[in-house]
């Protein structure tokens, strides 16, 4: 190729770049990674290993919570995120050092209260996958509720409102297999009616 070709070329391209007319992703292509984070993920336990998580990985997290979607968007929730070893063993005892808790809360009971639940089991879910898309090995808890809800005080718990879930978020052994270490699902053809 002659040099002034070769420089048009190159000129052309920096234009493509400047003016933002790159060659998109297709939508099946741009939505494959959300996809993959949807069917890879598992509840981490006995895998998860000590270390701390970064104060901006715990805000990507929360951020990812905020963006939940709710019913009206009332965005119903409280976070709380629970970083104290003492306070989070008294609400899930076998903890590893470095986990951390978030308890995702609303007003009223945590049990009767419509559709904040809905909302807040959202917001849990997508706090649970962002964890998980930053490395990080998640779990979600609602066995601990009841203690939780007892401890109202000692983690500031805004006025009136009560646990609905927590997420525990911690470092993971590296040489995890996401696949095996995920349980089984239902088939497909046992839970889908096509009308
Ligand atoms: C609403 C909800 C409540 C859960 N509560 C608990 C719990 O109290 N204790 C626990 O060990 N796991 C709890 N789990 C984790 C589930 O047992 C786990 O998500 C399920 O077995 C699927 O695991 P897998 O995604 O690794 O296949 C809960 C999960 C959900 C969605």
């Amino acid at each position: 190729m002659k040099k002034s070709s070769l420089t048009m070329c190159i000129l052309f391209v920096a234009l493509l770049i400047v003016s933002g007319n790159v060659p998109r992703l297709n939508a099946q292509e741009a939505n494959q990674g959300a996809v993959t984070n949807l069917t890879t993920h598992y509840a981490a336990g006995r895998n998860f290993t000590a270390g701390t998580i970064s104060r901006s990985d715990i805000e990507k997290i929360l951020a990812a919570g905020v963006r939940a979607p709710s019913a009206n968007n009332r965005q119903p929730w409280h976070f709380t995120v629970v970083q104290t070893p003492a306070l989070a063993k008294r609400i899930v005892s076998n903890i590893t050092d470095g986990n951390i808790l978030i308890i995702i809360s609303a007003a009223g009971d945590g049990k009767t209260n419509g559709p904040a639940i809905l909302d807040c089991g959202l917001a849990t879910e997508s706090i649970y996958l962002a964890a998980q898309a930053l490395g990080y090995g998640s779990r979600i808890y609602t066995g601990p509720m009841n203690t939780v809800n007892g401890l109202k005080t000692e983690l500031g718990l805004p006025s009136g409102y009560s646990a609905v879930a927590l997420v525990r978020v911690g470092r993971l052994d590296p040489p995890v297999d996401a696949t095996s270490a995920a349980s089984a699902r239902k088939s497909l053809d046992t839970m889908v009616t096509y009308k």
